[in-house]
């Protein structure tokens, strides 16, 4: 359970989050939508902890952030998994290397893990390979299992679809879905493509100038069904 209460965030003159109110249930997949500038990526920002409301309180489980010790802090931060628009892999390793990568940042090795998760995201044919040579989609995959390393119980993505055309977006949402199934991560699905939240989130969160503007349940649908064809997934789109 993760609660904010009268949350604000201001830089300086600029109130990049004002008076944000929301309770998200363990499990959830929360969509977060709005125009570029609104806040999304800031008040992602806050549920990572890389950065500090100014106002209001963020609640885990009752527990108050702001109030723990930096240990604690750190170790909250270890079941966060974080997916951005533009995957954030060292060119310089390969793509098992990227995936072990928060491993060796806490000096730990579990290379039959980093197999399990380069299988899991359909990747084990590029173990070696360098990002440079991937194309959008297969870093995104990449970049998912390097979120799943450190079996996150949040996973936040950051626009992780904004980059891809719409059959690797469709390849992706269905990853992040086969995710939930088999983790059960709570997950926030930051994107200005309400289409492509429409067909993962269970709820989704509208943001306008700080502000959260309006809440709606979803019943996520489209593009889940892998049996059908491309052709009837355009049918299916044009009709609803
Ligand atoms: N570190 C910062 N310093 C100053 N202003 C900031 C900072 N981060 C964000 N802002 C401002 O806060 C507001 C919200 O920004 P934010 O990045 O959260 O928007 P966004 O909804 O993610 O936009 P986009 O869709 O373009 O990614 C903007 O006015 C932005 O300029
Ligand atoms: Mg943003």
């Amino acid at each position: 359970m993760l609660d904010l209460i009268n949350v604000s965030k201001s830089y300086g003159e600029i109130q990049a989050l004002s008076n944000i109110q929301l309770s998200i249930k363990t499990g959830e997949i929360v969509g977060i939508v709005g125009k570029s500038g609104s806040g999304k990526t800031t008040l992602l920002r806050l549920l990572n902890l890389m950065e500090q409301p100014s106002d209001g309180k963020i609640l885990i489980d009752g527990i108050n952030l702001q109030t723990l010790p930096k240990k604690a802090v750190r170790q909250q931060q270890q079941k966060m998994g974080m997916v951005f628009q533009n995957y954030n892999l060292l060119e310089n390793l390969n793509v098992q290397d990227n995936i072990a990568l928060p491993l060796k940042l806490v000096k730990e090795k579990k290379p039959t893990k980093v197999r399990e998760l380069l299988n899991f995201v359909g990747m084990s044919h590029k173990a070696e390979v360098y990002p440079a040579q991937l194309s959008g989609g297969e870093k995104q995959r990449v970049s998912i299992a390097r979120a799943l390393i450190r079996d996150p119980k949040w996973l936040l993505c950051d626009e992780a679809t904004s980059s891809l055309d719409e059959e690797n977006t469709e390849s992706i949402v269905r990853l992040l879905y086969k995710i939930h199934q088999e983790f059960r991560p709570t997950i926030f699905f930051v994107s200005h493509e309400l289409e492509t939240v429409k067909s993962l989130c269970h709820r989704i969160l509208v943001m306008e100038n700080g502000q959260l503007v309006g809440e709606f349940p979803n019943n996520p649908n489209q593009f889940l069904d892998e049996k059908l064809s491309y052709l009837e997934k355009v049918k299916r789109s044009l009709q609803s």
